[in-house]
């Protein structure tokens, strides 16, 4: 793979996403050590973060013990001006030379959580993106969409674990009602229904069970497309 891979002019653009409590972080770990025992050295980034600016406004989002609570459209804003830095800096660059990008969470979440978390809609979200992002899109998104229950119970015990470790709160968002979170879910479920072809869902009902069945699928699906698009350049 990665000889051919190497000949390519494009990279090629892999996004994780799901709600929290998705098992995304471990499964972004296991991507990476599978890509590099095959010689793919993958651009790692996160957002919010990723960039030097990206991190602070990462900072900003992220304190629950934020004075200034920010309003569902500054978030939107903050999300939106970290994406276009890690685009101009990151994404466009590495693409230019041909690499392969595993990004945490991109656009659709932003639909998820501000779109339908936050009811701003999806109509704006994805205008802000073509606006923003010049449209540019993932060639693959990885959706890790577990069942709604256990999703929220891993979310919380973790949340707790870091409250206790820490003594600090990062993730406001873990704070939110349940209500919220079963709109981030269902706006997940919409998105793998609208855009089948460059969303792969990897969720209950599907097959994957476990930490180890899920990497092995996740391989696969990475595998396809990459040749796939190997050969479409
Ligand atoms: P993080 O600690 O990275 O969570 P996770 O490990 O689950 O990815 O926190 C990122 C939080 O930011 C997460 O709760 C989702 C939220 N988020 C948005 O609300 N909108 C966005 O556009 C992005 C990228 C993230």
């Amino acid at each position: 793979m990665s000889d051919s891979l190497s000949q390519q002019r494009r990279g090629f653009f892999i996004t994780f996403e799901g709600p929290d409590g998705s098992g995304k972080t471990t499964q972004i770990r296991r991507t990476v050590e599978w890509l590099r025992s095959r010689d793919i050295e993958p651009v790692l980034l996160r957002q919010p973060g990723g960039t030097p600016l990206g991190e602070k406004i990462r900072a900003i989002l992220l304190d629950s013990r934020a004075q200034d609570p920010v309003s569902p459209l500054t978030e939107l804003a903050l999300m939106f001006a970290d994406r276009a830095q890690s685009i101009h800096e990151i994404i466009q660059p590495a693409l230019r030379e041909g690499r392969v990008i595993l990004c945490d969470r991109y656009t659709d979440s932003s639909e998820a959580y501000q779109g339908a978390g936050r009811g701003l809609g999806s109509d704006r979200v994805l205008a802000v993106h073509r606006a923003i992002c010049d449209d540019l899109q993932p060639d693959l998104t990885i959706l890790l969409l577990p069942d709604a229950e256990k999703a929220l119970e891993r979310a919380h015990r973790r949340n707790q674990r870091n409250i206790q470790q820490t003594g600090t709160d990062e993730n406001r968002f873990e704070a939110e009602g349940e209500a919220f979170y079963r709109r981030i879910h269902a706006a997940y479920a919409g998105i793998a229904a609208r855009e089948p072809q460059r969303v792969a869902l990897i969720g209950p009902g599907t097959g994957d069970d476990g930490i180890d069945a899920i990497a092995a699928r996740i391989r696969e699906i990475i595998t396809g497309r990459l040749e796939q698009h190997l050969h479409s350049v």
